[in-house]
């Protein structure tokens, strides 16, 4: 990361003139059903780090593809980055994970979402809570200043099945630790928990059970949450999000959202079959 590229607040012209396709600029594969990328950023988009956007292929009949993405970049950068799954028979992924640099996305410029920092009261720490993808827009929020100057502290909760499904995450947490202007930024204020539950690990079990039994508070050194001080936004499956929304219900903290700022946020990863 670049003080020019942290500091830009325009974002570069995109290398096309239509605002919905973008070229893909590179692509990362995680794993066997995670990847990466990045494309370029259309001039005329803004939007709130944590928001997400609809991309997609053209598909078979014409008819473009179209799903619900996360932003994972910041807001500052130039290029818009996403964090991706690989549904085997998925209409748009089993294709999506097929691009390469140089190739071209559609992507309405039209971001919206709940994971903002406008959808919650102030605080003093913030809880960013996900389980596999739901990483994505937390890789946007933590890549934003504007979450360290909230926030005295940033506790950023990531459960996978296997230890190999976090690297994504790991490898930007470290990224941010290790930069020259963000190590200072995060430095003391960003908490990094990462935990497996069906591998093991450092760290285990699910961010419910480590919340409800109060062991991510003593691992970490903090007091339990209180809705006066603590803040949370969620993003995961829905029965990830139903379970989280308990515990935090149980802490005194209320659902928020744009119109009415409250201690917590949701917003779902996926929409499950049948949901
Ligand atoms: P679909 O027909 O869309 O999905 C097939 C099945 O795959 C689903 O029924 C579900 O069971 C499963 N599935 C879909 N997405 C996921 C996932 N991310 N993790 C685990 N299982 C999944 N997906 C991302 O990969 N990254 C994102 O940043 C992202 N952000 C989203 C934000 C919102 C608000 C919503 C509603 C969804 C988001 N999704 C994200 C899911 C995305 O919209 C697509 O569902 C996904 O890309 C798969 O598309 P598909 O056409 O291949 O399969
Ligand atoms: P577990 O392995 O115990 O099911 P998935 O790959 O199924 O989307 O799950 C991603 C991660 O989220 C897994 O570590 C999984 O734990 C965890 N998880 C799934 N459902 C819940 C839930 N309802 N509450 C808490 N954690 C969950």
């Amino acid at each position: 990361m670049t003080e020019s590229a942290m500091t830009l607040t325009q974002p570069a012209p995109a290398a096309k003139a239509s605002p919905d396709t973008q070229t893909v600029t590179s692509v990362t594969h995680w794993t066997d059903s995670l990847f990466s990328f990045r494309t370029t950023r259309p001039q005329s988009l803004r939007f709130r780090s944590g928001e997400f956007v609809m991309i997609g292929l053209p598909g078979d009949n014409g008819k473009p593809i179209m799903r619900a993405y996360s932003i994972a970049s910041p807001n500052w950068d130039e290029e818009l980055e996403f964090y991706s799954i690989k549904v085997p028979d998925g209409p748009l992924t089993s294709r999506l994970q097929n691009i390469k640099e140089g190739d071209q996305i559609i992507l309405r410029p039209k971001p919206v979402g709940t994971l903002v920092h406008d959808a919650l009261l102030p605080g003093k720490r913030v809880w960013f809570l996900a389980t596999g993808t739901g990483f994505a827009p937390f890789a946007s929020l933590m890549r934003d200043p504007e979450t360290y100057e909230k926030f005295d502290e940033v506790i950023m909760m990531h459960t996978c099945r296997t230890a190999e499904e976090l690297t994504y995450g790991r490898e930007l947490v470290e990224g941010l630790e290790q930069d020259e202007l963000f190590g200072e930024i995060v430095a003391g204020k960003l908490r990094y928990y990462p935990t497996t539950t069906r591998e093991d690990s450092p760290l285990m079990g699910r961010i419910t059970d480590n919340l409800a039994s109060g062991k991510v508070f003593t691992d970490l050194g903090l007091d339990p949450m209180d809705p006066a001080t603590d803040r949370a936004m969620v993003c995961g499956s829905l029965a990830f999000n139903q379970d989280v929304m308990k515990v935090l219900e149980g802490f005194g903290l209320h659902e928020g959202a744009n119109s009415e700022p409250r201690e917590y946020v949701v917003e779902k990863a996926f929409v499950g079959d049948g949901v």
